[in-house]
């Protein structure tokens, strides 16, 4: 029932699908996708054309963070280039609704972001078209940041929420997330784990798919849960 999401972000770009295959081979559910615009948050990374690249790469389901604003006109191109799952911040579209409903026209799921300071008010009327709800331990814009533990009272707060709606909705945590502590959030109700750097900094060549020890590593945290 958990799924661990690694974020290329943290990847070597030199050598992106064999990374992807990798650490699916390693046994990882989902590969998450950071997309920074360098005006909604102060970086700058990949967009639809490699989305479309590694399609082919992989058959998990590829879940589109988009830290981008405005937010609205890029979606149909991430749908095309193959996203499974599309997922935006509120702050960063005019028309939270709309936003939605185009993503779901375009044939994704959709998803929710909340920084670490976004008041989950924005979930209250659209909690029934979302497939998921991304809470931020960390604010967006680079990997490597420290866990913000407040994260856990929202985690919280939301398990709640979903149990409540009967929806098949996940909830993903994305930031700072270790093998230290991955136990606790998946106890705070996160079943969707995103990992970068933990995750593409413990490659070992000794590993038959490089990242087999530290996915290993993840679930028996997990199985303790
Ligand atoms: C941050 C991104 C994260 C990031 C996580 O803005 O949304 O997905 O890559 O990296 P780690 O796991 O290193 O905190
Ligand atoms: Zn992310």
């Amino acid at each position: 029932m958990y799924r661990i999401a690694p974020s290329i972000l943290s990847a070597n770009f030199a050598k992106l699908g064999q990374e992807i295959t990798d650490v699916i081979d390693s046994g990882a559910d989902i590969v998450h996708f950071d997309v920074m615009d360098n005006h909604y948050v102060p970086n700058l990374t990949i967009g639809p054309l490699v989305c479309e690249a590694i399609r082919p790469v992989t058959d998990a389901m590829i879940d589109v963070h988009l830290m981008v604003e405005p937010v609205d006109r890029i979606i149909p191109d991430f749908a095309k280039a193959g996203a499974n799952i599309i997922s935006f911040h509120p702050e960063a579209s005019n028309h939270i609704d709309r936003t939605i409903g185009l993503i779901k026209e375009q044939g994704c799921k959709a998803g929710l972001v909340f920084n670490p300071a976004t008041p989950l008010h924005y979930l209250d009327h659209v909690l029934d078209k979302l497939d998921l709800v991304l809470i931020m331990s960390v604010n967006p814009g680079f990997g490597g940041q420290k866990f913000i533990p407040e994260a856990l009272n929202k985690l919280r707060a939301v398990r709640k929420l979903i149990d409540a709606s009967g929806r098949d909705i996940l909830l993903e945590i994305d930031g700072g997330v270790k093998v230290d502590n991955i136990a606790e959030i998946a106890r705070a109700g996160a079943d969707t784990f995103v990992a970068g750097s933990a995750i593409y900094q413990a490659g070992k060549d000794a590993d038959p798919h490089r990242y087999d020890s530290i996915l290993a590593a993840f679930r028996a945290e997990l199985a303790k849960v």
